[in-house]
C-alpha cells in the first residue's frame, strides 16, 4: 500500500492535492451516473465523502458498493459544497480491497439498538456511537496520564495476581492452576493451596492501592492504571467484573489536599474532552444524553461541594423523598441517596467525607471522634460514585488493631504495616473507576457500552 493519510488530517492545506485515503464504506449512494461514498478510517466521527464520476473505468463496481466494503480511494481534496462537511475527494480511483457480502452483513445503515450491538462486540466498534465512545475513551487516558506526569507522579504498575484483599470485601476471582477435577486436600479435607502454582492461594487484584502505597513512601506522588476484578453479582448499568482503575497515592498529604488535587484532575480530563471532542460530544448529545455538553461544561466550570456523611444523612432525612432504601445513619449509601445528593440537592458534583468506620476498608484513617473515617466518595450527577478515596492509616497501633478486628493480620499483610513502622507519613489516595469516566463523558447509560469487551455476570463473550 502507498501512504496511509488518516481522514482526521485532511485540512486546508491539502486543497487541490490528490491524496490516498483508506478505510470502509459506511454508504453508498447513487444519482445520475455519481457515486457518494460515506468513507470512514475511525479517526474522525464523521468519515468524509467522496465523489465517484461514471467515468471511472470500474463505476459498474463502485456502482454496487455496500455498506462495509473496504476501500482504498485515490482522489483530489476539494472543498465541498455539501452542508456540514468541509472537504470532499473528488474521486480519481476507487479500488476495492475487502468485500463486505452485503445483505448479511449485520451493520445496516438504519440504527441498531445498544442491545443488539453488545451482541456483535467484534463489529460494534465500527458504528457512529462506539467510534465517538472509543475515542473519548482514548483521550480521556492520554489526559490522566498528562495531568499526572504533568505534577511529576511516578506512573507504577502493581500486580494483578496477588494474596491480599485491599477492599476486604471478599469479592475475588481466584486464580490456580491446580486440577480442579483432582483437588490435593489437607488432613482436614481443605483445598491445599500449598501445592498450587504460588504456593498459596492468590486471586485477580481489587485494586492496586496497598502497593501503591509502598511506591509513594518511596516516591512521594504515584498513580496506577491498570485492570482491577470484582467478583461482584452486581448485575447494573455501572458495575463491571473487569474494569479500569487509576489509583493516584500521595504522601505528605491529608484528606483536604487530595480533594483538590481530585478536582483539578476531573476538571482537567473533562476540558481536554471539551476541547478536542466537539464532534463526538454534539452526536452522543443528539443520540443520547439531551444535556451531554451544558453538564460537562458546569462541571468543568463550577467549585464542587463538600459535605460530611452525617450531614448528608440529614439532608436525606429531611427531603422528604421515599427512597426504596430507608435512611438511617450507618447505611451504605445507595445509587438512589447518591443520585439525590447530586442531582437535586447540591445540583454540582458532591464530595461526600467522613464515613461510618463500620462500612469503610479497614485501612482508612480514624478520625478524632471515633466513630467516622477520613474517607472521601465523589458523586457525578447521573452516575453517584464515581471515585472512591480516603487518608490512610498512619499509626502503627490503630492500623494493627483495626486489621486483627478484620481477620487480617499474618505474612500476606504483614510488609503493609512495615510501611508505618519505618518512616510513616500521612499519605491519601483515591481511586477512579475509568469506565465511570468515560460513561460520564459520553453520556452512556450503560457502563457495557463503553469497553470494548465486557466482562459481566454470565457473560465474557469474545
Ligand atoms: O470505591 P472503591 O472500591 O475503592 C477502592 O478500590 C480503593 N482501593 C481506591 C483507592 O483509594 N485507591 O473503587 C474505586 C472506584 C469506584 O469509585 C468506582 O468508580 C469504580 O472504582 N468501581 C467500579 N467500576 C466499575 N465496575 C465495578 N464493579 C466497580 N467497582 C468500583
Ligand atoms: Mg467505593
Amino acid at each position: 500500500m502507498t501512504s496511509r493519510l488518516r481522514i482526521s488530517s485532511i485540512n486546508e492545506k491539502l486543497l487541490n492535492q490528490s491524496v490516498t485515503l483508506n478505510g470502509w464504506v459506511r454508504t453508498r449512494r447513487g444519482s445520475k451516473g455519481i457515486s457518494f461514498i460515506q468513507l470512514y478510517d475511525g479517526s474522525n466521527q464523521n468519515g468524509i465523502q467522496a465523489v465517484a464520476d461514471e467515468v471511472l473505468e470500474n463505476y459498474e463496481e463502485i456502482s454496487k458498493l455496500t455498506t462495509g466494503t473496504s476501500v482504498s480511494i485515490i482522489g483530489k481534496v476539494v472543498e465541498s459544497p455539501a452542508k456540514g462537511q468541509a472537504f470532499e475527494i473528488h474521486a480519481e480511483e476507487v479500488r476495492v480491497i475487502g468485500a463486505s457480502s452485503g445483505d448479511l452483513y449485520p451493520l445496516q445503515k438504519k440504527g441498531h439498538t445498544l442491545e443488539f450491538l453488545r451482541e456483535i462486540a467484534h463489529l460494534r466498534p465500527r458504528t457512529n456511537t462506539l467510534g465517538a465512545v472509543f475515542r473519548l475513551r482514548n483521550t480521556l487516558s492520554w489526559a490522566i496520564h498528562s495531568f499526572f506526569q504533568e505534577r511529576d507522579f511516578l506512573y507504577v504498575q502493581t500486580p494483578i495476581i496477588t494474596a491480599n484483599d485491599a477492599e476486604g470485601a471478599g469479592e475475588m476471582f481466584h486464580v490456580t492452576a491446580l486440577d480442579l477435577e483432582n483437588l490435593p486436600r489437607n488432613p482436614e479435607g481443605k483445598v491445599d493451596y500449598s501445592k498450587d502454582f504460588f504456593g498459596t492461594d492468590v486471586s485477580l487484584t481489587v485494586s492496586g492501592q496497598l502497593g501503591a502505597e509502598v511506591f509513594a513512601l518511596a516516591f512521594t506522588d504515584v498513580y496506577t492504571f491498570g485492570p482491577t476484578f470484582r467478583a461482584e453479582n452486581s448485575n447494573t448499568s455501572r458495575h463491571l467484573a473487569e474494569f479500569w482503575m487509576i489509583e493516584p497515592e500521595m504522601a505528605f498529604t491529608d484528606l483536604q489536599g487530595m480533594l483538590v488535587l481530585t478536582e483539578e484532575f476531573l476538571k482537567y480530563v473533562i476540558g481536554v474532552c471539551l476541547e478536542r471532542h466537539e464532534e463526538e460530544l454534539e452526536f452522543l448529545q443528539k443520540m443520547y444524553e439531551p444535556k451531554l455538553l451544558e453538564t460537562l461544561h458546569h462541571i468543568h466550570q463550577t467549585q464542587f461541594e463538600t459535605l460530611t456523611y452525617t450531614e448528608a444523612i440529614d439532608i436525606l432525612q429531611k427531603s422528604g423523598e421515599s427512597f426504596e432504601f430507608p435512611v438511617k445513619w450507618g447505611i451504605d449509601l445507595q445509587s438512589e441517596h447518591e443520585r439525590f445528593l447530586t442531582e437535586k440537592h447540591v445540583k454540582k458534583p458532591l464530595n461526600l467525607i467522613d464515613y461510618p468506620a463500620e462500612i469503610k476498608a479497614f485501612y482508612m484513617k480514624q478520625n478524632a471522634d471515633g466513630k467516622t473515617v477520613a474517607a472521601m466518595d465523589v458523586l457525578f450527577p447521573r452516575l453517584g460514585e464515581i471515585v472512591g478515596g480516603s487518608q490512610r492509616e498512619d499509626s502503627l497501633e490503630t492500623l494493627s488493631r483495626k486489621m486483627k478486628e478484620h481477620g487480617l493480620l499474618g505474612e500476606t499483610y504483614d510488609w503493609y504495616l512495615d510501611l508505618r513502622r519505618f518512616g510513616s507519613v500521612p499519605h491519601s489516595g483515591f481511586g477512579l473507576g475509568f469506565e465511570r469516566l468515560v460513561q460520564f463523558v459520553s453520556g452512556m447509560k450503560n457502563i457495557r457500552d463503553v469497553i470494548p469487551f465486557p466482562r459481566v455476570p454470565g457473560n465474557a463473550n469474545f
